[in-house]
């Protein structure tokens, strides 16, 4: 059995609204996914949702259903968003899922068999918004803990704890051993800074039942559920064991899938890319490394770590009114539009700002203007100058397109989505320039320059053609369109396409249609 390519991304919060951060990190993800399997790998792409916990148990309360049924509501909104973004995933875990429980106690039974774990008395405090313990530590100046733990409550309370401080060392060795493991390079010094600097405390893996229920019941204690986290987090292999991966079903020997989600084998772990905000770094660099030693499974490849988005300078916040609805700027702009702002604008590492002027200009001067522009005025002169009708291959911009190819191939594989969407923008630009110098209008008018706007022609023809296998990921509509319109008869989503000469003499494109039509409006408030 092929190992797939396997990527996820974090699975969010079910009570959370779907946002700009989520949207980014699932385009990131799919633009990536896309790319894969475009040179031809199996790609298995994994997104989902977080559903225990205290804050979903409240909230469901609150609304007189039971989490579950809570959940299943919200579940089909974070679908639909799913849908809205064209994600190109191939499952969605939710963490209320027969099959993840199953895989979540199957750990729990080993690791406590195996020793990992201790039970002892926990005196202190703890915040339900964070659904976390805070110590002394955490207190301000003042006293007083900072208002983002919201109500901090004192308590004793025995619980079972994960020894961490064992792993220390290892882990140390791996990320230092392992450079790629963590990246950028600076969110991989941040995770050694912690661990060289800090004893890891020991991990919390319970909560009483009699505090919170909505949770995975603890195999061996019906008296506790377990920690959200260390929940969440298996969700990365839980998917795997549902599709019968051969490593996770070796670790786990003792594991029984009463609701086999598919009958389809497939070899997925180690994940090839974790994609995950900044802010939950630590789960995954260090608890999440120490829970699959213990388990006895090799490390994922990279956990590869985004910044966070603002707007206007300042922090999203639905408390402020400070926040972007993904859904209502694709409905107004459309989806590949979205798509392209939040992967040009923000490469993945360093946090971001959203302006609605910026995604405006940016629509107008690299979408409609840029590769709009490029083929619209290469198909309209193709009708008026050849009756659609594609002239002799000529290799004048050959070379550049080909250098654009390997770059973007490169850059794609590292993955630097932003660089790759630049080199595909040096092309188009490149090849607007040329429209510009080469005057195919002015050609058409002189007899004895026919065979001279043949090769222009040829060469704009082509050079869209490339950029539609180049755009695919990121805009996998616009680029279909692009495909319609210069009558290909196949998808542009295979890589290899992006081979100069694909476009044969004789062929009839058809009429053109504006890919982004122009807009002289901003976007209206969201
Ligand atoms: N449920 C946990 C993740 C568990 S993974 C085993 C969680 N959920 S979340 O809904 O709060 O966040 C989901 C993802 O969205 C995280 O990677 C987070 O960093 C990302 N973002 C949330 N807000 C964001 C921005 N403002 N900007 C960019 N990404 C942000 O954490």
């Amino acid at each position: 059995m092929k190992k797939c390519f396997y990527l996820t991304t974090a699975i969010d919060y079910v009570n959370g609204q779907p946002h700009l951060g989520h949207a980014y990190e699932k385009v990131v993800s799919d633009v990536i996914a896309r790319f894969r399997r475009s040179l031809g790998q199996e790609v298995f792409f994994l997104t989902g949702l977080d559903e225990h916990g205290q804050k979903v148990q409240l909230a469901a309360l609150a609304e007189g259903k039971t989490p579950q049924d809570y959940c299943d509501l919200l579940a089909g909104d974070w679908q639909r968003f799913a849908g809205e973004l064209d994600l190109s995933h191939q499952d969605f875990v939710r963490t209320s899922q027969l099959r993840h429980r199953a895989v979540v106690q199957a750990i729990l039974t080993k690791l406590q068999n195996e020793g990992h774990f201790y039970r002892a008395e926990y005196r202190g405090f703890y915040s339900t918004r964070q659904e976390t313990f805070l110590t002394e530590k955490d207190r301000l100046p003042d006293g007083t803990f900072d208002a983002i733990y919201g109500d901090v409550t004192e308590l004793v309370e025995d619980n079972y704890y994960f020894n961490l401080r064992d792993h220390q060392k290892w882990l140390i060795e791996y990320i230092e051993n392992n450079p790629d493991f963590i990246a950028p390079n600076y969110r991989r010094n941040e995770v050694l800074g912690f661990l060289k600097n800090n004893e890891l405390e020991n991990l919390c893996i319970t909560r009483p039942i009699s505090r919170l229920g909505w949770g995975i019941p603890l195999p061996f204690n019906p008296g506790y559920v377990t920690y959200v986290w260390f929940d969440a987090l298996v969700n990365y292999i839980s998917v795997p064991a549902s599709y019968g991966d051969p490593s996770v079903m070796a670790a786990l020997p003792g594991l029984k899938l009463d609701e086999p989600t598919t009958n389809q084998s497939l070899s997925l772990w180690p994940a090839d890319l974790h994609i995950i905000g900044k802010d939950i770094l630590k789960f995954h660099a260090v608890y999440w490394p120490i829970m699959l030693k213990a388990i006895g499974l090799p490390l994922p490849k990279q956990i590869l770590v985004h910044g966070w988005w603002q707007k206007d300078g300042e922090k999203i916040s639905k408390s402020t009114g400070n926040i972007i609805d993904p859904v209502a700027v694709i409905k107004e702009w459309g989806l590949d539009a979205f798509r392209y702002y939040v992967t040009r604008e923000l490469g993945i590492g360093p946090d971001g700002n959203w302006t609605d002027a910026g995604f405006a200009s940016r629509y107008t001067s690299e979408l409609a203007n840029g590769i709009g522009n490029l083929l619209n005025r290469s198909l309209v002169m193709l009708r008026s100058y050849r009756q659609k009708i594609i002239p002799a291959r000529h290799d004048e911009l050959a070379s550049e397109t080909e250098r654009t190819v390997t770059k973007v191939r490169q850059q794609l594989l590292e993955p630097d989505l932003q660089g790759a969407l630049l080199t595909i923008s040096g092309l188009i630009n490149h090849a607007n320039k040329y429209i510009d110098q080469t005057a195919p209008f002015k050609l058409a008018k002189d007899p004895t320059q026919s065979q001279r706007l043949d090769e222009v022609l040829y060469n704009l023809m082509e050079v869209c053609r490339i950029l539609g296998v180049l755009l695919w990921p990121f805009l996998p509509s616009t680029a279909d369109k692009i495909f319609k319109q210069l009558g290909m008869v196949n998808a542009p989503d295979d890589f290899n396409l992006a081979t100069w000469g694909g476009i044969s003499q004789g062929h009839v494109t058809n009429d053109p249609a504006p890919l982004f039509p122009r807009r002289d409006t901003v976007p209206t408030k969201t």
